[in-house]
């Protein structure tokens, strides 16, 4: 299968198409032809390695010492189930999926890409496409929890500092639609009609 790899920390330029051999589910796995993937900061932060000085030996032990230990980037992912396992019974081949791969050592960068039935995979809802589904993973996943944790009344002022990037854009839109909150939302001034559009009362530079 085709894959994106990286194979030394660094800029976008490390990254290069290569050909992996398609992985074959286990007998309690489903093999996903991947339609959508996401490029995330998380993505980007460990291409090039960019971590804090506290954080440096630990994510160089994680992430792989001399070079990069998962070469497939991605952390999340929408697609069909193309094959299942023998004791698979959660999904069967043609449902459409989208999955953090969080659990499952990234690779929404390729063609293909297996996880257990029991992963962190859940089928697609009808009224998102792809791209959608792979995109509400992280951004959306993280942006909910944290305002689930916010004791949120309808009508509060919800003030979201980065409100254009994968977890703000969530984060303004959830905080009007399901809390019921007034949003001001804080991004750069490219990204002011952006954030407005979102549902932003009011939008900050
Ligand atoms: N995405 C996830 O699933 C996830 C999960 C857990 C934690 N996180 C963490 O949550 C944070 C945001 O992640 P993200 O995925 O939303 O990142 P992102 O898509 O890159 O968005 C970054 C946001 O921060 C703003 N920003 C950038 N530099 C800034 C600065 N110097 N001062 C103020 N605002 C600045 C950007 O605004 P403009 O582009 O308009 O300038 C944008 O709104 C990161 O620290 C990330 O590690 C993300």
């Amino acid at each position: 299968m085709k894959a994106i790899v990286y194979t030394h920390y660094g800029p976008p330029e490390v990254l290069r198409l290569a050909d992996l051999p398609k992985p074959a589910p286990r007998e309690n796995e489903v093999l996903v032809k991947i339609r959508a993937t996401t490029v995330t900061i998380g993505d980007c932060r460990m291409r090039s390695f960019t971590v804090p000085p506290e954080q440096w030996l630990f994510a160089r032990l994680f992430l792989g010492v001399f070079r990069p230990r998962r070469p497939v980037l991605g952390m999340e992912l929408a697609g069909d189930i193309e094959a299942v396992g023998a004791k698979v019974t959660r999904f069967k081949p043609g449902d459409a999926i989208f999955a953090s791969t969080f659990e499952a050592d990234w690779g929404g960068y390729a063609e293909y890409k297996c996880f257990p039935e029991n992963g962190m995979l859940a089928l697609k809802p009808a009224n998102l496409d792809y791209g959608e589904a792979a995109a509400a993973v992280g951004g959306g996943g993280t942006a909910l929890r944290c305002l689930g944790q916010a004791n949120l009344e309808p009508g509060q002022k919800v003030l979201v500092y980065g409100a254009s990037g994968a977890v703000g854009t969530n984060a303004v839109q959830l905080a009007r639609s399901l809390f019921g909150c007034e949003v001001t939302g804080i991004c750069s001034a490219a990204n002011l009609d952006l954030v407005k559009s979102l549902g932003a009362a009011h939008v900050l530079d």
